[in-house]
This record gives structure tokens, C-alpha cells and sequence, in this order.
């Protein structure tokens, strides 16, 4: 059998309620906010972007971002997989779809930024090509960039 398909699907009132049921393991609730919550800030930021992951026909991760000011990079906001669909390859290709999605949109820059610890995701954004900028963000978390 062949790996499934992932796609970023928009959100409808249909399946609103089973992407805010996606969750990460207890021990990563500190590195992403709820996908409930996330959905309600992008609702108040006009420019905010949000999408389900689909692995086939399934609902597995989600995905927010939205762009900087300067039209030139773009901010990955929010990003999980599905505590019962990590590790099989779904992060990798669902990041990989948003950045390729970018030069298109005249970006040039990717950026993002993560809450530091154990069992955290810098080590899987190192992976993608994002490298530290040094740079530590207001709320304590740390930027990374990935030149498109
Ligand atoms: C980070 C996250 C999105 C990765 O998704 P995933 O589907 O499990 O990742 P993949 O299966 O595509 O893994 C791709 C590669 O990254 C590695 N990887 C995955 N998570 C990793 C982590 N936290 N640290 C280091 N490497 C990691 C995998 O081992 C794999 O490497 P390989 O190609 O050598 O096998 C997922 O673990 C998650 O949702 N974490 C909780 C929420 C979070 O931290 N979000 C980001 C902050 S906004």
C-alpha cells in the first residue's frame, strides 16, 4: 500500500469540531496552544491563514500562519500533529507543502519560533532547514528562519 496523501484542507463548520478534538501527547501541551484557541485568535487577526492536515481522507494535524509586515517572510504561527499520527512522516510533509507554497506568494523568508524543552520541536525544525536566529521573542520563545 502506498503512504497516504497529505493535503491542508480548509476548515468547514462540518469538520471544525474534529480538528479542535486533534491533540498532541499531555507532555507537548506547553509547546502549542489548543487548536480551539488557535482557530478563535486567527478569527480577531485579519491576516491569519489556518488549515486542517489530511493524511488521505483523514484529519491528523493543523497548521496557522500568518505574514509579516513587510511582505517578504512569513510567520509559521501554530503547528501539530495528532498525538496518535506523529512519527509517521506527516509533520515533514505538511511543513514541507506550506514552505513550497511560499515563493509562489513572493516570500522569501520562512520564520517561526518554539517554546524550548524536552521532547520539543526544535530539533524536528532543524530538521526542515529553519536555523536559530539568537533572537528570543517578548514571551520567552525562540525565532528560527529558513531563507526560501
Ligand atoms: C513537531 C511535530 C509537528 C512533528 O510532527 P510528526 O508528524 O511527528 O513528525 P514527522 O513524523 O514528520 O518527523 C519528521 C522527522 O522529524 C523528526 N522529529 C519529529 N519530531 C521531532 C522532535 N520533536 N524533535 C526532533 N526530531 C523530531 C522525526 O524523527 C523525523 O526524522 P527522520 O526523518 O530522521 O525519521 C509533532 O511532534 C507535534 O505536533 N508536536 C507537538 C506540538 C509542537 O511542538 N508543535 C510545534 C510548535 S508550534
Amino acid at each position: 500500500m502506498s503512504a497516504p496523501v497529505v493535503t491542508l484542507r480548509e476548515i468547514t463548520a462540518e469538520t471544525v469540531r474534529t480538528i479542535c478534538e486533534l491533540e498532541p501527547h499531555d507532555a507537548q501541551s506547553g509547546f502549542v496552544a489548543p487548536n480551539a484557541v488557535s482557530i478563535a485568535q486567527a478569527h480577531f487577526n485579519p491576516v491569519a491563514v489556518f488549515r486542517a492536515v489530511y493524511a488521505d481522507e483523514e484529519p491528523v494535524g493543523f497548521i496557522m500562519w500568518r505574514p509579516d509586515g513587510d511582505g517578504a517572510s512569513c510567520f509559521l504561527w501554530r503547528f501539530m500533529i495528532d498525538k496518535d499520527h506523529q512519527g509517521k512522516g506527516y509533520g515533514r510533509a505538511a511543513i514541507t507543502l506550506w514552505l513550497k507554497s511560499l515563493p509562489p506568494q513572493g516570500y522569501k523568508l520562512a520564520r517561526t519560533s518554539y517554546v524550548a524543552g524536552a521532547g520539543g520541536p526544535h530539533g524536528f525544525y532543524l530538521a526542515q532547514g529553519f536555523q536559530d536566529t539568537g533572537e528570543i521573542r517578548a514571551n520567552g520563545e525562540r525565532l528560527m528562519e529558513l531563507v526560501l
